[in-house]
């Protein structure tokens, strides 16, 4: 069809399409509707999503207006975290190039590695990749989206590393109709920060980032060793490890957040049974690393409850509303000072993984008395708290939250003495949302080239 336009010809298309295939769905019932999809079973690894589970809808209950909301986020997509660069996807990536005598071409399901190119440098391992500065610029423009009625920021915090740093930017670039002004302020990484940073974990010595690795190791060797046998059934030469399998399954995740898909997802090379048990070793250690199975979680997660509990109380506050970005340890640790999920963590945790507590204002609610209730979202999700959901929808009234906040302090208060801090000025409050000057005068000189840079433009400092 020649004299068709571009636009008329593609609704042809569409309209022969639905003419020739009617609506899938209505076949659903002869055949199976099993699907899945790797991306959502990759842990930390997985690009975001949002699993709506339980599948309440984010909008505020009815006769409730947001009036005040803070939000805890994990850094945006990434090319590599470096453990997991260094200990599995480097020395596959190595062995592959040095064992060139395989020819992949004729090896069924692995024949792309004839012409497969690693997807990351070293130098590119902890960059946030094109993927995940879209994405956090998405975030931000969501949060327009969910609450139109808001003053947009004047600050937006987040811990110091390049990563984090940068989706801070890319959220105000998404949230910002104009240049707003918003300004990124960077907390230091500090070891020695007691509980006053995003990333109290770090001056915490009771916590080691290699928590969960013993018991890890356990149920990875069980469930890659059926997928070793068939893959060395295949490949006999290339001798395939535990730690080859873990990390090919990784590039899944990985490559498809740099280059958009990857040839590793495929359901041909690994079953849904290989990804769900991929997802459960992740989930093991993440239990014993920063979930309910380490004692210090909630100790280490509950400076911010308590922070954000008390911006959200107070009758007036600088923002309206709050967003700070930190990596993968804390939110499942705030998640544990809540007391949510007590079970595992694999939800929660992919790249721009978030948490958010509001305050709503609810009038003429049937069933509720006017005023203020309080509501947590997790990755756009509401979760009703435990024993606190005497409000519309998955929300707590203002008495029961407070009391709620008081129990989980009772819980958890003391990170200096539970952690075993061996520096003598620490802290066991968060106050960097209030105390601004002071997240400005810890700003060590040292990384003036780095990220702190409109910072002290902004504190009228010049560099020279
Ligand atoms: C690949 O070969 C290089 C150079 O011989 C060697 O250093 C490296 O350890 C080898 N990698 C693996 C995984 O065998
Ligand atoms: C303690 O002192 C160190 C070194 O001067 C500093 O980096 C850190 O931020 C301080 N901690 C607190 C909680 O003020
Ligand atoms: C295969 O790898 C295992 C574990 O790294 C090693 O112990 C074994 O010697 C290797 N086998 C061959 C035939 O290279
Ligand atoms: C997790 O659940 C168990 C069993 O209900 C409970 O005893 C425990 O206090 C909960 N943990 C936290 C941190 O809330
Ligand atoms: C909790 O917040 C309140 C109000 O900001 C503060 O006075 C208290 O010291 C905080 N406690 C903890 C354990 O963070």
């Amino acid at each position: 069809m020649p004299s068709m336009g571009r636009n008329r010809s593609a609704q042809w298309l569409q309209t022969w399409f639905l003419l020739v295939f009617p609506r899938t769905c209505s076949t659903a019932l002869l055949y199976s509707t099993y699907q899945f999809d790797p991306l959502e079973h990759l842990g930390g690894v997985a690009p975001y999503f949002e699993s709506q589970d339980p599948p309440a809808s984010p909008s505020a209950p009815q006769g409730c207006t947001p009036v005040r909301t803070a939000y805890l986020s994990r850094h945006a997509a990434i090319y590599a975290n470096d453990y997991d660069y260094e200990e599995y996807i480097e020395p596959f990536i190595s062995k592959l190039e040095n064992l060139t005598s395989i020819d992949w071409s004729k090896v069924p399901t692995l024949n792309f590695l004839s012409s497969w190119t690693a997807p990351i440098t070293e130098a590119e391992q902890e960059l946030l990749t094109r993927v995940g500065r879209v994405e956090a610029a998405q975030l931000g423009a969501t949060l327009s989206f969910r609450y139109p009625n808001l003053r947009l920021p004047t600050h937006v915090w987040t811990s110091s590393a390049e990563r984090t740093y940068k989706s801070a930017q890319s959220l105000v670039r998404g949230l910002e109709t104009d240049d707003d002004g918003i300004r990124v302020v960077s907390i230091y990484e500090s070891e020695k920060a007691g509980a006053n940073s995003l990333t109290p974990y770090k001056s915490c010595p009771a916590y080691s980032p290699s928590a969960g690795s013993d018991q890890q190791s356990v149920y990875l060797e069980k469930f890659t060793a059926p997928i070793i046998a068939r893959l060395n059934v295949l490949a006999p030469e290339f001798n395939f490890t535990s730690n080859d399998v873990y990390g090919m399954m990784e590039l899944c995740g990985y490559e498809s957040v740099i280059r958009g898909s990857s040839p590793f997802c495929d359901l041909d090379l690994f079953s849904s049974d290989d990804w769900l048990g991929w997802e459960y070793t992740a989930d093991i250690q993440y239990h014993y690393n920063v979930g309910y199975g380490n004692a210090v979680s909630g100790f280490v997660g509950l400076p911010w409850l308590n922070a954000t509990a008390s911006l959200l109380l107070g009758e007036k506050s600088d923002e309206d509303m709050y967003v700070s970005f930190t990596h993968r340890e804390l939110p499942p640790m705030v998640v544990v000072a809540m007391g949510l999920f007590n079970d595992s963590a694999s939800h929660i945790l992919p790249f721009l993984g978030n948490l958010a507590v509001e305050r709503l204002d609810c009038k003429g609610t049937y069933g509720y008395d006017d005023g203020d209730y309080y509501r947590v979202l997790v990755n756009s999700a509401p979760q009703p708290l435990p024993d606190c959901a005497d409000g519309p929808g998955t929300s707590c009234s203002r008495s029961g939250f407070e009391r709620y906040i008081q129990d989980r302090v009772g819980m958890f208060q003391g990170f200096s003495e539970k952690c075993g801090v061996d520096y003598d000025n620490s802290t066991d409050v968060l106050s960097i949302y209030t105390d601004l000057d002071l997240a400005y005068a810890r700003f060590p000189a040292v990384t003036l080239t780095g990220y702190g840079v409109d910072l002290l433009l902004q504190k009228g400092i010049t560099l020279n």
